[in-house]
Formats: C-alpha cells, sequence, structure tokens
C-alpha cells in the first residue's frame, strides 16, 4: 500500500518555489531534497558502496549490534522510517523488531506489524516497499511519498511506533529547520513512542572530505544530478558539465558544504518559472549541508524537542552515532 502525499503537481510547485527563492538568492542555493529522482536515489546508493563513504558501514555495524536491544526498548508495533531510501539497512532494524537476528527464522515473533517508509523519492520507496513486502510475509508495509519537513502528520500505524530517521540525513538540515523537524516528529508522538537517530560525527575533515569527495566522481554525479532535475522538470538549460563539484568542511559550523561551481560565466533560463539567471566564472551554488555532531549537541537540542534520551550507541571507531529518544520528560 503506497500512499501519494507529495503528488507530481505538489512537487512541481514546491520545485518551481525552491529554484526561483535559491536561484534568485546571494548566494545561490538549491536544496538536497532535490537530487533524489530516480538516478539521484541510486546515485546515492552507490555513494553508500564507496570506499571513503563510511557513514553507511558504520551505522549498519550499530544497527546490527543494538537491533535486538532497540526491540526490548521500544517495543515497537510500527516502524516508521523517514527518508527511507533503499531501506536496505532498516531489515536489520525489521529482523529485530520482528525477533529474529539477520537471517534467522523467528523464534518467537516480535511486536511489530506495520513497516511505514516515507520518502520523497517515488521510485527508490517503491523498489524498497517491493522488496521488504516479498521477504517479510505477514508484515504490512504502507509506504508514503511525502516530505518529511511537511507530511509528519499523516503516518499511519499503531502506537507504539519508532520513528527512524537513518543514514544522517538529519545533518542536511539547517540548524533551525532541525529544531522545527525535532519539534515536528514529537507533536507526532504520543509521550513513551520513540524516535531512533542516525548522526555522524565530527571527526579528522581530511576523512570527511573525502567522503564527499569521492575519487570515482560519484559524489560529483550526484551534485551534478540536480541540475539534470532542473532540466527535466523545469526546462532548464543548465549546461551541466560546465559545473565542477565543489566539497569543504566548516569548522565554524562543524558541516560539510557541498557546491556546484560555474567553470565559467553562462546564462542559465528557467522557462517553467519565467527565470534567466546569471552565473558568474567561479560562482557557487550551494546544494548540500551535511552537519556533523557531538553528543552534547544532540541532547541539547532533543531535550530541547521535548524528549528524553534512551540510549547511545557508536561503532567501534566512534564515527557514527545511532541515539533512541522517548517522546516526553521522564515523567511522562
Ligand atoms: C542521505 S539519503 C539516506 C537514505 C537512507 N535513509 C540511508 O540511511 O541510507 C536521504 C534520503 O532521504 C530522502 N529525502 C531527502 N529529503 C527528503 C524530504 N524532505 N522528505 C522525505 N524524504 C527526503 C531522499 O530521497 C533519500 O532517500
Amino acid at each position: 500500500m503506497i500512499d501519494v502525499h507529495l503528488t507530481p503537481d505538489h512537487a512541481f510547485r514546491a520545485l518551481s518555489a525552491d529554484a526561483r527563492a535559491g536561484l534568485t538568492a546571494d548566494p545561490k542555493w538549491l536544496a538536497p531534497k532535490w537530487f533524489y529522482d530516480a538516478r539521484g536515489s541510486e546515485l546515492f546508493e552507490e555513494i553508500t558502496r564507496l570506499p571513503e563513504y563510511y557513514p553507511t558501514r558504520a551505522e549498519r555495524e550499530i544497527l546490527e549490534a543494538r537491533a535486538g536491544e532497540i526491540a526490548r526498548l521500544t517495543g515497537a508495533r510500527t516502524l516508521v522510517e523517514l527518508g527511507s531510501g533503499s531501506s536496505e539497512k532498516t531489515r536489520l532494524l525489521l529482523d529485530g523488531l520482528r525477533g529474529r537476528g539477520a537471517g534467522e527464522a523467528p523464534a518467537e515473533p516480535g511486536p511489530l506489524t506495520t513497516f511505514v517508509p516515507l520518502d520523497v523519492s517515488e521510485s527508490a520507496l517503491r523498489d524498497a516497499a517491493r522488496a521488504i513486502t516479498a521477504d517479510y510475509p505477514g508484515l504490512v508495509v504502507h509506504g508514503v511519498v511525502g516530505d518529511f519537513t511537511e507530511h509528519l502528520d499523516r503516518l499511519p500505524g499503531d502506537a507504539p511506533r519508532v520513528v527512524a530517521f537513518l543514514g544522517g540525513t538529519i545533518g542536511n538540515l539547517l540548524p533551525d529547520e532541525r529544531a522545527e523537524f525535532f519539534a515536528s516528529v514529537r507533536e507526532v508522538l504520543e509521550p513513551g513512542e520513540w524516535l531512533l537517530l542516525g548522526t555522524d560525527l565530527v571527526k579528522d575533515p581530511d576523512v570527511l572530505v573525502a567522503a564527499y569527495d569521492d575519487s570515482a566522481g560519484v559524489t560529483a554525479e550526484f551534485n551534478r544530478n540536480v541540475l539534470r532535475v532542473l532540466n527535466r522538470r523545469l526546462g532548464a538549460d543548465f549546461e551541466v558539465d560546465a559545473f565542477s563539484h565543489v566539497a569543504v568542511w566548516d569548522a565554524e559550523n562543524e558541516w560539510i558544504e557541498m557546491h556546484l561551481r560555474a567553470d565559467r560565466a553562462m546564462s542559465v533560463l528557467v522557462p517553467q518559472i519565467g527565470l534567466e539567471i546569471e552565473f558568474a566564472a567561479g560562482e557557487e551554488l550551494s546544494t548540500e549541508i551535511s552537519a556533523k555532531f557531538r553528543r552534547e549537541g544532540v541532547e541539547a537540542e532533543l531535550d530541547k524537542a521535548g524528549f528524553s534520551p534512551g540510549a547511545w550507541w557508536t561503532d567501534s571507531e566512534d564515527r557514527f552515532a545511532l541515539s533512541l529518544w522517548r517522546a516526553g520528560s521522564v515523567h511522562e
């Protein structure tokens, strides 16, 4: 079952508004959610397999070790996954919540009845929902094509729910957007329900930059894909290969910034929104931030949003953290 809250018409209007705001701003920007058409989602999957891109492997290691504990702590009947993509790692959680180790037959079925993946990328969502439905007989898979900054109030599933937000995607939101996002998750959860959050941790900038600027150039292709999306959906005429991929570490804000740098001066038409924009040679368009976290910062943000701490786990090299948060204060 798939609910489509982000209809093509809605997506077109949202992309048009974002493109108008971002491309007429100084400096220019585009929001990272627009990377993810079918090709963007495939490129992201390729990124997760790159030697330089440690976050997926690190988070997988934690999930392998902790899925059973997450099941015991939460007793979840519904697993909601925001920005679910391929939901590959999520299978470890599904196994834990259904009372079985990866690949084992269930000893005693866990209480999980429903899985709710939500993503803006309809193709990725449908593929993942289809594969999980086939591999998890008896599990209700209720996919939602939606935007996690807009459609959280329409999440199906019985309590208690765990809302998983994996992959460090939270780092793509700016601090005030993060605060708004955590508050909106808290608002839809009843006291005693759970948020499971994956956060990439601050580390050696060389390691971080390499993860976003791989030697095979896959991240560069992923970055440029946003221009292809604008060309296809808004009829723009970006010369995609005339933009270079840039990834830099902002030490003050503790985030990676991805940009696209115009190799020469050019003008670009975006006919669907009646825009003609100029790029100077070397001008940069900001496409994504990926914030890196420290435990104290995450705890402060979640406390402010009305969550109490459940657990904090890291991988064996302390590169990535998975943390569990209970909706409500300790007294609720
Ligand atoms: C960095 S990838 C992470 C994918 C997966 N959760 C993982 O851990 O590998 C971000 C995912 O979030 C989705 N996404 C990005 N912005 C979104 C938004 N505003 N609402 C819903 N999904 C979004 C993308 O389509 C993509 O699948």
